[in-house]
């Protein structure tokens, strides 16, 4: 049995399948063909943060599989109570048969997945987002994009999600960051590692222009995470210089795709124009969360006996 923690648990040949399963899938379901991949099957979704996304999408993706899934917020059920992660997990790993988990510490996650009898997954931790990259890639693959990607903003768990996907997938990252604000530098060393194997090219940068000249894919993310609302008037002084604005995105490939996992803030990360002019890319991208997942989920179903 496999969770879904990282994408870093995953080799390239399993990330491909996955993605090419969500293709298959979201080809059924534009036809209306919805076939129960999942009859009859419960997914737990846990959330101890907000969230429109990964909660609708996790909801519909699940009933267009054929099966059901229960909202569960952390506030409303005995884990905001004190609740041991280990009971918990044990006590819903024997009454559904998927778990996601939006969590404020990865930590949380590996604990629910070492006492976990079925696949759980991870619907953003403070370190990886990584259904979001599966939403991302498929996007890239639809859109035609090629190969160089240009991260500009906060070294989070969106920058962390990417360094993963683009080391194993053998892509060009650059990724520039205000400093202070880089990337965790284990999480960087796994990535690095990864690109020896992938021939990935990585680096990371303090200067946007070079970042994005010639990418052929520009994203970014909020500068303010949740849970750093107390830190918000530092970074957005810290950050000043860094939002993906018209002049910005000339630099970019002829024909660059602009990506962003949402929700934005236009004037900060992003320039309201930009912002628009992408709008197709952009929504793309977020219904591609319902299909990305669709795929996800399969998989790791079909994948239950090793
Ligand atoms: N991108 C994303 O995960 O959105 P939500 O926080 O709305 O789920
Ligand atoms: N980095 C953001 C992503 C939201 C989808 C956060 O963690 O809040």
């Amino acid at each position: 049995m496999r969770h879904f923690l990282t994408l870093n648990d995953f080799g390239k040949d399993e990330i491909l399948e996955m993605i090419n399963l969500a293709r298959e899938i979201k080809k059924e379901a534009k036809a209306r063909d919805f076939k129960p991949y999942l009859k009859d099957q419960k997914l737990a979704m846990i959330f101890e943060k907000s969230s429109t996304r990964t909660r609708v999408s996790f909801d519909v993706g699940m009933n267009e599989l054929g099966g059901h899934a229960l909202f569960l917020s952390s506030s409303d059920i005995q884990i905001g109570r004190g609740e041991p992660i280990k009971d918990t997990a044990r006590v819903i790993s024997r009454m559904c048969d998927l778990i996601m988990a939006r969590v404020n510490r990865h930590e949380t996650l590996e604990e629910f997945a070492k006492f976990s009898r079925v696949p759980v997954i991870n619907g953003l931790s403070d370190k990886f987002h990584p259904v979001q990259l599966m939403a991302d890639y498929l996007t890239m693959l639809e859109f035609d994009a090629g190969k160089c990607v240009a991260y500009v903003g906060d070294g989070n768990n969106m920058a962390h999600s990417w360094l993963i996907l683009a080391s194993k997938l053998g892509l060009e990252l650059r990724v520039a960051t205000p400093a202070g604000y880089e990337p965790d530098g284990e999480i960087l060393n796994l990535a690095m590692k990864n690109a020896q194997i992938s021939g990935a090219k990585i680096y990371l940068t303090q200067d946007v222009k070079e970042a994005v000249s010639g990418a052929d894919v520009v994203t970014t993310d909020t500068w303010v995470s949740m849970g750093q609302e107390a830190e918000k008037e530092k970074r957005l002084r810290d950050f000043a210089g860094f939002c993906v604005d018209e002049n910005l995105m000339k630099l970019a490939a002829p024909g660059a795709i602009f990506l962003h996992c949402l929700p934005a803030y236009r004037g900060y990360e992003v320039s309201e124009a930009v912002f628009e002019a992408h709008a197709d890319e952009i929504f793309a991208e977020a219904e591609n969360r319902l299909h990305a997942q669709k795929g996800v989920m399969v998989w790791l179903d079909r994948h239950r006996n090793g």
